[in-house]
């Protein structure tokens, strides 16, 4: 099951908002039509975002080669770069989708002919028109095939790397959704608990709803029922009683970004649980490639948190629950500091505390970006 396809001139999601009741898909012709499907939520997870973004950008280059392809091009790209990643500011996986396609445009402007993209099935490479792409398009759908296939050999990867912590018989507890749904394929804390069946351990999860959104009881509960892993949904407030209970051996949570010390911004919740693992002894793992950390920021107090509109915490389903006049603050990510996190599992390899050396190291020693 995939999140999104390149359909060779357009971009086809499945919509996040409708399910699991509903399996919808939507077309995005446009990078305008991607930016709404970011901004709605109708697609959502980090990598997944930068990933439709980086396609809205291969959609901008070609309407802008189709009207006449002229030296505004990179300046027109940049524009709507700008416009994608205001989009959602907190998982850095869209900035850095962003920053890597204007650079691929500013390394190849209009001359990208002979750029292959790796999978043709997957992602055949075709204009706007139906006919062979021109240039700079044909480049950036290559760049953008090449970050969805990078996705999905790096959530391969996270699952290798973080199913050998995984005991032989383990309660495992996720929350939101960081699984096939949020990335281009398999997931990343889905995809440590996926690697872990598939190499013969028994496991079953507990996933939190994850108010306001859902995403756990619509969309984690979904993927791990259609996969055969046994899942029990709890409420995000019963994740004390079930830990405490001695129900669950260890935490794997997804990513948003994670700054140079190991902080870690990821959905709201996630620093409840953090807390709650310490206080019982077990272990809390962070899952992310390493498109999600960003060297650039010293600590977590400097990644922005994305508030979103109060409908979605006063009303349920459509209808409104919450007295008339009541005062909301609606933040969807939280920041959980570094000493409670006792490991990051990334593509690269499972990073430990100190995690401003173990995640420099794995990045190559350098800053990111
Ligand atoms: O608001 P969302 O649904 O985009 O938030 C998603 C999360 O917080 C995920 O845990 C994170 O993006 C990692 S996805 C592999």
């Amino acid at each position: 099951m995939r999140a999104l396809e390149w359909m060779g001139d357009r971009v086809r999601i499945i919509d996040q908002t409708k399910l699991p009741l509903e399996e919808v898909f939507l077309e995005c012709r446009n990078w305008e039509a991607v930016a709404g499907a970011i901004r709605e939520m109708k697609l959502r997870g980090a990598p997944l975002i930068g990933l439709a973004a980086a396609y809205g950008l291969a959609l901008a280059a070609a309407e802008h080669e189709s009207s006449g392809f002229d030296a505004g091009v990179l300046e027109y790209l940049d524009e709507v770069g700008r416009a994608l990643k205001a989009t959602r500011p907190t998982a850095v996986n869209l900035a850095w989708a962003v920053d890597r396609m204007l650079a691929a445009a500013r390394r190849d402007p209009g001359t990208g002919a002979g750029e292959v993209v790796q999978d043709e099935g997957r992602f055949p490479t075709r204009g706007l028109s139906g006919g062979p792409a021109r240039g700079l398009t044909r480049a950036l759908i290559a760049e953008a095939g090449r970050i969805a296939g990078e996705d999905a050999a790096a959530n391969r990867a996270i699952g290798a790397h973080g199913q050998e912590l995984v005991p032989p018989r383990a309660a495992i507890l996720t929350h939101c959704n960081a699984g096939a749904l949020a990335t281009s394929e398999f997931g990343t804390a889905l995809g440590v608990i996926r690697a872990a069946r598939d190499a013969g351990k028994e496991v079953r999860v507990y996933a939190t709803e994850a108010r306001p959104f859902l995403q756990g009881a619509r969309l984690t509960a979904w993927e791990l029922v259609r996969d055969g892993i046994p899942v029990t949904l709890i409420t995000d407030s019963a994740a004390g009683i079930v830990i405490r209970s001695g129900r669950v051996d260890l935490v794997v949570v997804g990513a948003d970004r994670i700054a140079a010390n190991g902080d870690t911004a990821n959905k709201v919740g996630t620093y409840n649980l953090a807390v709650l693992a310490r206080a019982n002894g077990i272990p809390f793992y962070v899952a992310a490639p390493r498109s999600t950390i960003d060297l650039s920021l010293a600590e977590g107090t400097l990644i922005p948190i994305e508030e979103r509109p109060s409908p979605e915490v006063t009303h349920f389903s459509g209808r409104r629950v919450a007295a008339e006049g009541v005062e909301v603050f609606n933040p969807v990510f939280d920041v959980t500091p570094a000493d409670l996190v006792t490991a990051v599992i990334t593509d690269a390899g499972v990073a430990r505390p100190p995690f401003r050396e173990s995640l420099t190291g794995l990045q190559g020693g350098d800053a990111w970006r």
